[in-house]
């Protein structure tokens, strides 16, 4: 695969003084599916925005198709579908004439024949004829949807789609952005919503605080999910761990009469059976047990929280 977005160092500081990038390095594969998770204020936004030329870097560099999103501003900004964040749609306008305008804005001669695709393809060709402010909210997004695929962009940028979209839209949503895909085409999109991220990305960003945290295939993600840890309650506390145990790789809990044991829920054997019938073996005496699972969740909130944001 190759990047065809390519983040280096990049930073920005606004003119009051904020820092809502602090250097970023990132490449985006052609063809997949980007979730950009942080909560508000992470610099979600700041950063598409950056990449899609609205917003001027301070420094670092970033490249789209091999254009300089700076001195190669136009062939870089040509390959960029920008979705933004709130929705601005003119109210009188119907839904064909502003998305054949949006295409016009880029320079690309009139191709009804797209137009039409792109609407069949949102399901709004029978509200071609409709003026935007007669429609619901979900048709007004895929109307902005339609506007940013209206000039065959490469890359597509969705900021917070389904944010404040109740759950029938939002799956609506996340199919529409896995059909896109299959059309090839790259998606970015930001949200604060984990279950978003886990239920359409194929890799995932977590950015906080101006930084890119960790950037992960969602699969190695669920596999770390897929941990659980066995929390064994002891009669009496223990001073230390017998060396018997050694192989379990064992902690203390928050005192020492408790014991925690982690291990991989999707493996075939979990050595708990043997693990409790060796403590036993070692004079151990439980008294209760209870498993707890990681998630997306918790490793999410532990990092954002590790970064003191
Ligand atoms: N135009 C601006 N001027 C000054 N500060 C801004 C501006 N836009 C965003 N910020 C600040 O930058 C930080 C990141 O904002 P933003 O990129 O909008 O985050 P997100 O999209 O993740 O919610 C926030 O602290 C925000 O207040
Ligand atoms: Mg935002």
């Amino acid at each position: 695969m190759t990047a065809i977005v390519s983040i280096k160092g990049l930073r920005k500081a606004y003119a009051s003084g904020m820092e809502a990038l602090k250097g970023v390095d990132l490449d985006i594969e052609e063809g997949e599916i980007l979730a950009l998770l942080g909560p508000n204020g992470a610099g979600k936004t700041t950063l598409i925005s950056t990449i899609c030329g609205i917003t001027m870097p301070t420094s670092g560099s970033i490249t789209v198709g091999g254009h300089d999103t700076l001195k190669g501003y136009r062939g870089a900004r040509q390959l960029i579908g920008l979705v933004p964040q709130e929705i601005s749609l003119e109210p009188f306008e119907t839904v064909w004439s502003s998305v054949s305008f949006s295409r016009g804005l880029f320079g690309k001669r009139r191709d009804d024949a797209k137009i039409e695709a792109i609407l069949r393809q949102l399901s709004l060709w029978d509200k071609r004829d409709a003026k935007t402010m007669e429609l619901s909210g979900g048709m007004k997004r895929r109307v902005l949807i339609a506007k940013a695929l209206s000039h065959e962009p490469r890359v597509l940028f969705l900021d917070e789609p389904t944010a404040g979209v109740d759950v029938e839209l939002r799956k609506d949503m996340w199919e529409t952005v896995a059909q896109l895909k299959a059309d090839g085409v790259t998606i970015i999109l930001t949200t604060h919503y984990i279950e978003e991220a886990e239920a359409i990305a194929d890799r995932v960003g977590v950015i906080s605080g101006g930084r890119l945290l960790l950037v992960e295939e969602k699969a190695a993600l669920m596999q770390r999910m897929g941990r659980k840890t066995l929390s064994i309650e002891l009669t009496e506390p223990l001073e230390e761990i017998p060396d018997s145990l050694g192989l379990y790789d064992l902690e203390f809990g928050p005192d020492k009469t408790s014991l925690l044991y982690t291990y991989d829920r999707n493996a075939e054997r979990t050595g708990i059976a043997r693990l409790i019938g060796d403590l036993t073996e070692a004079g151990i005496v439980l008294s209760d047990i209870a498993t707890s699972q990681s998630s997306l969740e918790e490793i999410f909130v532990g990092l954002v929280k590790e970064d003191g944001a």
